[in-house]
């Protein structure tokens, strides 16, 4: 069994003692509900450290009020038992009850927006008084910035506040969400946050579907017409390698299949993979991101293309 730990003081009490042992703690962040592509992250950890720290933390300050948090799927001890199939298991689970609440009642503020600014998650509805945010001022702008402004706003701040609390040395993220990724990595530069940040390729069910913990909201007919968002980023980095540069005709391709299987497409953007600004035509590394709906369900999944 993991050592479960729900409180922050003694979850950097435990990583202090780790580290005073002279091991090196590597650290997966995750909002629980775990799949595989969690559980590859843990096995990447094991590779550059002593002991594996996993959070298990749906965070509000990530969400707008509008969007999923209450409806975001649980299931905490079946997370363990998943955590315990991995080779070499997991050291410790952190898992907090609230990392917002500050044990003083701010009092009737609960409601109103956040301190005057246009971006306002589930933290400032619940008038808890937290009002430090970590901005990551270009890359939290396109992609999904545009549809979620408050997204990773909340993101890179929870990271650094769990950055701050497990004080690891080796972060694990998936490049299924490769925006974060890159925001996050930009965020440790930026504010010298001493890890070293590590980015593992997309986990994918046997049909292409990028593993996500929304998924399981697809109804079949759904997660069928879905497949096309794989499908259609594979073929366009088929084309690209065949000569294709021109990203107009490769987003078409994409915005086409997609549109046609019954997906709304939220964005679908051939980037640079380090600045995420759009491209024209692919003359360096690029990834080709993807944010789409199917019924009431936002997928995302990118693919990169290094010709
Ligand atoms: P969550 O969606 O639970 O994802 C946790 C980590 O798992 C992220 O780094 C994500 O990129 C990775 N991941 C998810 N699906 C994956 C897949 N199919 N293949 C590879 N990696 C995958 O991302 C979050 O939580 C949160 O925003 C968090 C970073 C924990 C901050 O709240």
């Amino acid at each position: 069994q993991p050592l479960i730990v729900r409180d922050k003081n003694q979850m950097r009490n435990w990583s202090r003692s780790m580290r005073s042992q002279s091991k090196l703690i590597a650290f997966v962040p995750t909002m629980g509900y775990l799949h595989q592509g969690h559980l590859s992250l843990i096995t990447e950890a094991h590779k550059h450290a002593n002991v594996v720290a996993v959070s298990i933390y749906v965070n509000p300050g990530q969400f707008s009020p509008n969007e999923d948090l209450s409806t975001y799927p649980s299931d905490f001890e079946g997370d363990v038992q998943k955590l315990l199939s991995v080779p070499g298991g997991v050291d410790v689970v952190f898992n907090p009850k609230n990392l917002y609440d500050y044990g003083e009642s701010e009092g009737g503020e609960g409601g109103g927006g956040g301190g005057g600014g246009e971006v306002v998650s589930c933290v400032e509805k619940s008038g808890l008084g937290h009002e430090s945010w970590v901005r990551v001022e270009k890359l939290e702008k396109g992609l999904c910035g545009k549809s979620r402004p408050v997204f990773f706003r909340g993101v890179a701040t929870i990271v650094a506040k769990l950055f701050n609390i497990v004080e690891p040395d080796v972060a694990v993220f998936g490049k299924k969400d490769y925006q974060q990724w890159r925001v996050i990595q930009r965020m440790v530069r930026d504010l010298d946050f001493s890890i070293k940040v590590i980015g593992c390729e997309i986990t994918r069910e046997n049909d292409g579907l990028a593993m996500s913990s929304r998924n399981v909201h697809l109804s079949s007919e759904e997660r069928e017409k879905a497949l096309s968002i794989n499908k259609s980023l594979s073929r366009a980095k088929s084309a690209a390698e065949d000569g294709q540069i021109q990203c107009e005709k490769l987003r078409n391709l994409v915005i086409q299949c997609i549109t046609d299987a019954g997906g709304r497409i939220d964005y679908a953007e051939i980037v640079d993979q380090q600045s995420l600004e759009k491209v024209e035509l692919i003359k360096s590394p690029v990834v080709f991101c993807v944010a789409a709906l199917f019924g009431k369900v936002r997928l995302i999944d990118n693919m990169e293309i290094n010709l």
